[in-house]
């Protein structure tokens, strides 16, 4: 399904719609404490149309983050726990026969949603992980030779936990690339924590958004004008170039043993474009770039088993390649 382009939103539509995604900030804020970055990754995720892999160990709000980020933009979320022994069909949905009609009936798995939430997406066979990574990729289910198309927007947000690999399937890099972005979260510093105690204290219910204060701030047509208007956001060629470097440059580094694909390239693009315009501008900045360099390109590239036994992180490794990269003026 393409989406309806928004040609007769006028200037003022523009400003509105970026107000708006700029408040959603705030809404999830009173669900969540801190996480910011994740915050601010997952609306430029929406914007640009694109899946992100969000990574924590359990208990640091990702499921939370997810609800009340649907929440404020009036999406639909769906759940999924991604286990040992689910089938495809329990992931896009399955043809169910009717014994009344004599006739199939297709029941829509929870993909059919605006926000899916793929929870623990390396515990489930490759089978399973492709029927999900397929949806993903063309927007649509097709049973039975029969394309049904998913709503819009669609994004997964698929979790995984970075301290059990035992018994787990990685995905494969290839699987990796098609996310655009990786989002971290950190266990919160002691004030946040003392925060997130001090709301518990006072009778807050992670079930109940709405008590929480969590309003729909940003409308589906607001996000529709907005999606359009980050596609419209200059880039020039210095600019360009620059993304190109920056790229080619992990191709380069002697840590990692496989840099940026072209893809990664124009998901660094996307992002950049995206928080310009959040951060108000119609024009990418080489600062834009260097700020989505991390969770755009953190998934697509492999250190090398030495740099990773020297303890060396994947992001260190960005900061370094960035660091050596002339930067247009
Ligand atoms: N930053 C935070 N702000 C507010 N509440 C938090 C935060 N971190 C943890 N909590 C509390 O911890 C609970 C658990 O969070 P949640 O279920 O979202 O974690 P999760 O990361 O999805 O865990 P899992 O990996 O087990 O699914 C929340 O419902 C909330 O009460
Ligand atoms: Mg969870």
């Amino acid at each position: 399904m393409t989406e309806t382009p928004h040609p007769a939103a006028t200037a003022e539509d523009v400003e509105a719609a970026r107000s708006a995604l700029r408040a959603v900030r705030q809404e999830v804020a009173k669900a969540v404490v801190g996480q910011d970055a994740a915050v601010t990754g997952l609306v430029i995720a929406v914007l640009c149309r694109g899946h992100v892999l969000l990574e924590g160990v359990p208990g640091v709000a990702k499921t939370l983050l997810v609800r009340a980020l649907s929440a404020s933009l009036s999406l639909g979320t769906k759940r999924v726990q991604f286990t040992p022994d689910l089938m495809p069909g329990d992931v896009t949905g399955s043809l169910v026969y009717d014994a009344r009609t004599a006739e199939f009936s297709f029941r829509p798995g929870p993909v059919f949603t605006n926000i899916l939430l793929a929870d623990e997406i390396n515990r489930t066979p490759p089978k399973t992980q492709a029927s999900l990574l397929e949806a993903m990729e063309e927007r649509q289910v097709s049973i039975d030779g029969d394309p049904r198309p998913l709503p819009v927007p669609f994004l997964v947000a698929a979790t995984q936990n970075p301290v059990e690999y035992e018994g787990t399937y990685p995905l494969p890099e290839a699987q990796l690339d098609r996310f655009l972005l990786k989002l971290t979260l950190p266990l919160p510093g002691r004030d946040d924590e003392v925060e997130v105690l001090a709301r518990h204290a006072a009778g807050f219910d992670p079930r109940d958004l709405a008590g929480a204060g969590v309003r729909a701030v940003a409308s589906p047509e607001q996000l529709a004008v907005a999606a359009d208007a980050v596609r419209r956001v200059q880039v020039s060629r210095e600019v360009l170039g620059y993304v190109a470097d920056v790229c080619r440059a992990t191709r380069q580094s002697p840590s990692l043993s496989l840099g940026v694909s072209p893809r990664g390239a124009t998901a660094l693009l996307s992002t950049a474009r995206a928080w310009a315009w959040l951060s108000g501008r119609d024009y990418v900045s080489p600062d834009d770039v260097k700020a989505l360099a991390r969770p755009t390109l953190r998934h697509r590239v492999q250190l090398r088993p030495e740099a990773e036994l020297d303890g060396v992180s994947v992001d260190a490794v960005l900061d370094t390649v960035l660091g050596s990269v002339a930067v247009p003026r």
